[in-house]
């Protein structure tokens, strides 16, 4: 069986109640399910984890490494300084999508940097929820199992 890592860092684990009127109304377990029906399409899994501590982050990467397809990955307001979740990243071979629920740069200058973008196949800002559907088409299209126009 082929599983997606789904991976969200801090303060992503109380989407749908945190700031909604920037980050939308969906929770993390709407995003779960439509991230696992987008792979599912191709018999594919997803193991979802969300941490707010760095530390935790980067286990859940070594520990999967070896055993995922691909990862979506928010790594929330760890993409401005989190260097060891970015040293994490560049051991995971697989191909992974960075995505933010919002615009980033449409925001705080703070936000207009992801010292782990330049690691990932591709990075989905802005679209909400629907990005996440949008990361997990991707990696299919990336894995060779689905041609997006
Ligand atoms: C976010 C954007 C980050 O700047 C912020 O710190 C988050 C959420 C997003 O999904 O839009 O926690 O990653």
């Amino acid at each position: 069986m082929s599983v997606v890592l789904l991976l969200n860092g801090p303060n992503l684990g109380v989407l749908g109640r945190r700031e909604p009127e920037i980050y939308g109304t969906d929770t993390l377990a709407d995003i779960e399910a439509a991230v696992a029906e987008e792979v599912s399409v191709q018999g594919w899994e997803v193991l979802s984890i969300q941490h707010d501590g760095e530390g935790d982050l980067v286990g859940a990467i070594h520990g999967h490494c070896d055993t995922t397809v691909g990862a979506i990955i928010n790594p929330g307001a760890l993409m401005i300084a989190g260097w060891s979740l970015r040293d994490a990243l560049a051991s995971y071979s697989p191909p992974w999508v960075e995505v933010h629920l919002s615009n980033v740069w449409a925001r705080e200058q703070f936000r207009h940097e992801s010292v782990i973008a330049p690691l990932a196949s591709g990075v989905v800002v802005g679209l909400g929820a629907f990005g996440y559907r949008l990361a997990a088409q991707a990696l299919l299209h990336l894995s060779g199992q689905r041609r997006v126009a």
